[in-house]
């Protein structure tokens, strides 16, 4: 229930002849602080339409307004404010969240709508990096918001699996590598001779041209090369996927850049048809001088064609398969301007749908100040960044709580939850450094704290024996702990809509703290155990509690153990 609603229709009878239901609804403010009510409606507006000041106007509007669901009213300066019986409120929310569990705050808002979300799309040889590690979560929440708000998401590995790269790297194995030796570490090893070939290339430039040689042979179809290439990418995957496993993150299609090998020849001539074609010094391009952008380079001199060339083959493609409203790319901010390329180019060839790709871009991510590279060879692997996570996880439930059956499992769901929470909290673009220790505490603003708090909440359950919830019969709950954790809970719905809206896995993260902490302040003061009249409400809102918390975890990729 939209309390705010009840509050406008209270005031719309007196307001009609000047502000609509939306006016008023946009006009509404929840105030700073608890004492000054639950909601204020400010009346500086109409001062002119009344040609009274807004104070008077506020104690006029006082007088005339009654709603069953308004407790008091009090008037601030030219502010309406509007407490709420708090009963009445508390007992619907708890109701809904309970009757609907998981289901509470979805929508058919996005309904029949597919959206593509292009998302982790690391690429093959290479150890995953952090960037991967933030496409790869965002792009996970993300799916997950949109699915709640009725959207049908599509979630695409966009595999760097294609370039020039790919011939050095099979130079570099037929040199120095061996089989059992990819097969042992494949993403170590492959580093390890792609590390390597640039080292001699620096004596020997003849293996740049042995290297651009072999990657012609792979356009070309060769037999080896193909082999070869399919066997790196084969083994790549599957150490990509136990990062994926650790993570519960799935995808829906695994079409790489490669996949697009066959699909780039129609792009071409759709350019040429188009007239959009330019020839520079040999290479092919498209000028975008009219959106202010750097040409797109499609082809280069010696026929090749670009990453870009590839985005346009498979925005192109998934327009066609998935008929798409949104088509989201959850890529680095370094990448802003290949993707304003990438819909600039599509608007010239005449597609309106351009418009629906959207950027999802993010910051970066260092590890006690430094970014995880590859260049020098020197690399820390995300799987011993999310080891070093869980190991740490399992140090703090020794301390807390040593005699938890599957301490493991938990720890690996609290370690790699840490990492995930602690990625999806901030503002997606601000860029950020994580030590480790600091985001694996149960307490502060981590995932741990939120999952410790959820835990804490069913234990109590647990010992009440109140496991299933029972249907709210009659709520008396009306003191200010509750009401707290009452307003947090009724405003999941509009949080995840918001959260929607700006395409922002932050705003999730947040309310789940608040909750959390809303729910620890009532659990300092209000004995839910004790016998009390008041006893079943507590119990009932306690189960509340645990639901949404669940679901804001749920929405981040998170899991929650029912005990830690
Ligand atoms: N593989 C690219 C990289 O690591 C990211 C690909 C993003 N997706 C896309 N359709 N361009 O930078």
């Amino acid at each position: 229930m939209e309390y705010q609603l009840s509050i406008a229709e209270a005031l719309y009878p007196h307001l009609k002849d000047h502000l609509t239901m939306e006016d008023i609804l946009a006009l509404l403010e929840k105030p700073k602080t608890a004492e000054h009510g639950d909601m204020a409606f400010p009346a500086f507006q109409l001062a002119k339409i009344f040609r009274k000041n807004p104070a008077q106007i506020a104690s006029e509007l006082q007088e005339k307004i009654s709603s069953p669901l308004i407790e008091k009213t009090e008037t601030v300066g030219p502010y309406l404010n509007f407490f709420l019986k708090r009963d009445m409120v508390g007992k619907h929310v708890i109701t809904e969240v309970i009757e609907q569990g998981a289901h509470y705050g979805e929508s058919d808002f996005g309904k029949n709508q597919n959206v593509p979300i292009d998302m982790s799309s690391p690429n093959i040889a290479k150890p995953m990096s952090m960037g991967h590690l933030r496409s790869t979560v965002i792009g996970n929440s993300l799916a997950k918001i949109y699915s709640k708000m009725g959207f049908h998401p599509v979630k695409i590995n966009h595999l760097g699996d294609w370039g020039t790269q790919f011939g050095k790297l099979i130079v570099a194995y037929k040199k120095w590598g061996t089989e059992e030796e990819v097969r042992a570490n494949p993403i170590t090893e492959l580093l390890r001779l792609y590390v390597k070939f640039h080292q001699e290339a620096e004596d020997d430039p003849s293996l740049e041209e042995e290297g651009r040689s072999w990657f012609k042979r792979l356009e070309d179809g060769d037999n080896e090369a193909l082999e070869l290439w399919e066997w790196f990418r084969e083994e790549s995957l599957q150490e990509f996927n136990k990062v994926y496993d650790r993570l519960g993150v799935s995808f829906d299609s695994t079409n790489g850049e490669a996949f697009y090998n066959d699909k780039m020849d129609e792009v071409v001539e759709l350019l040429e048809e188009k007239n959009l074609l330019t020839v520079d010094q040999g290479a092919h391009i498209v000028d975008l001088e009219k959106y202010d952008l750097n040409p797109a380079l499609i082809k280069k001199t010696d026929g090749a064609t670009l990453y870009i060339t590839r985005d346009l083959a498979a925005a192109l493609f998934r327009h066609r398969t998935y008929d798409f409203t949104q088509s989201l790319y959850v890529v680095g901010q370094e990448q802003t301007n290949h993707f304003k390329q990438l819909k600039a180019v599509l608007k010239e060839m005449g597609y309106d749908w351009a418009d629906d790709i959207q950027h999802i871009p993010f910051g970066l991510i260092t590890q006690g100040g430094k970014k995880l590279s590859t260049r020098q060879g020197k690399v820390v692997l995300l799987e011993e960044v999310l080891d070093e996570a869980v190991a740490q996880a399992l140090d703090q439930i020794n301390q807390k709580n040593p005699d938890l059956p599957n301490k493991e499992q938990v720890a690996e769901q609290v370690g790699v939850g840490a990492i995930v929470f602690h990625d999806l909290k901030n503002d997606r673009l601000n860029s950020f450094d994580f030590t480790i220790s600091e985001l694996v505490q149960f307490e502060g603003e981590t995932g741990p704290y939120v999952q410790y708090t959820r835990a804490r909440a069913m234990s109590i359950l647990r010992k009440a024996g109140a496991l299933d919830a029972q249907p709210v019969e009659e709520f008396n709950l009306s003191d200010d702990y509750s009401w707290e954790i009452i307003k947090l809970l009724q405003e999941f719905p509009e949080t995840v809509q918001r959260a929607y809206e700006k395409r922002e896995p932050s705003v999730i993260a947040k309310h789940s703290l608040h909750l959390a902490q809303a729910f620890n302040k009532f659990y300092a003061h209000v004995r839910v155990l004790d016998e009390h009249e008041e006893r079943d409400s507590r119990l009932a809102l306690v189960h509340a509690v645990t639901e949404v918390l669940k679901e804001d975890l749920n929405l981040l990729g998170v899991n929650s153990p029912d005990e830690m």
